[in-house]
């Protein structure tokens, strides 16, 4: 079932690259990686996708796990264009998309529950307390934020990381963050922040931060 829905996003798009990417993005963050994350959803309310691509994972979690209403935000514009025609070709009425940047953020109601997975690094540095303080805002009491980016250690797989972020966009400038440093700053915001390591067989230094809003 949650194979199928994987296959459903991949299919929803015409576009040939956009395919192959998806194809891309659903080996790097697979099955194991997708329950990982999927886990700390809330089963049901509002959900923020902050920097959503084409969609891809919004329009996963939309189909397994239907109670959600997820939103997603993305600063290109062809890629909320594509995000939104793949979520009407698979009938979904649970996910909504809307160009936005995320360095204008700011709380625009009450969330159950926000990711943004693959955005940290790509946000300039002194935006990223900002957002983070808006997500905070916007979330429900004991509502969570979750954060899966890359690790700055072990170089090799930073380096292995930043070739590939090269390689899809060798224009805009990556700022990674070590993994001490943004569960610092997510702490001091005020979520309490749960930390684990995703190891996997490609060179990725995978973090995941689950960080809950809490009085
Ligand atoms: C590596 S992709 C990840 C996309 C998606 N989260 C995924 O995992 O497939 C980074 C995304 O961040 C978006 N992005 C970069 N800067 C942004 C900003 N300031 N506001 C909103 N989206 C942004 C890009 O357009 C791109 O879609």
């Amino acid at each position: 079932m949650r194979g199928d829905a994987v296959l459903r996003v991949i299919r929803a798009y015409d576009d040939r690259v956009v395919r192959a990417y998806c194809w891309g993005r659903f080996w790097i963050l697979r099955q194991r990686f997708l329950d990982a994350i999927g886990r700390h959803l809330p089963a049901e309310g509002p959900v923020l996708d902050v920097g959503c691509g084409f969609g891809l994972f919004s329009l996963y979690y939309a189909q397994v796990l239907p109670g959600l209403s997820l939103r997603g935000l993305d600063i290109n514009p062809r890629r909320i264009e594509m995000a939104r025609c793949a979520a009407a070709r698979l009938g979904l009425s649970n996910v909504t998309y809307e160009l936005g940047d995320a360095m204008a953020y700011h709380a625009d109601g009450e969330y159950a529950g926000a990711y943004m997975l693959d955005i940290v690094h790509h946000i300039p540095e002194d935006a990223v307390r900002p957002l983070v303080e808006q997500l905070f805002k916007a979330l429900a009491m004991g509502g969570r934020l979750i954060i899966k980016d890359v690790d700055t250690r072990p170089a090799y797989k930073r380096w292995f990381t930043h070739a590939l972020d090269r390689l899809m966009d060798p224009t805009t400038p990556v700022r990674y963050w070590s993994a001490d440093e943004l569960e610092a700053l997510l702490a001091e915001v005020g979520f309490r922040v749960g930390r684990q390591r995703l190891p996997d067989y490609l060179p990725y230094p995978h973090v995941l931060y689950v960080c809950e809003r809490q009085d």
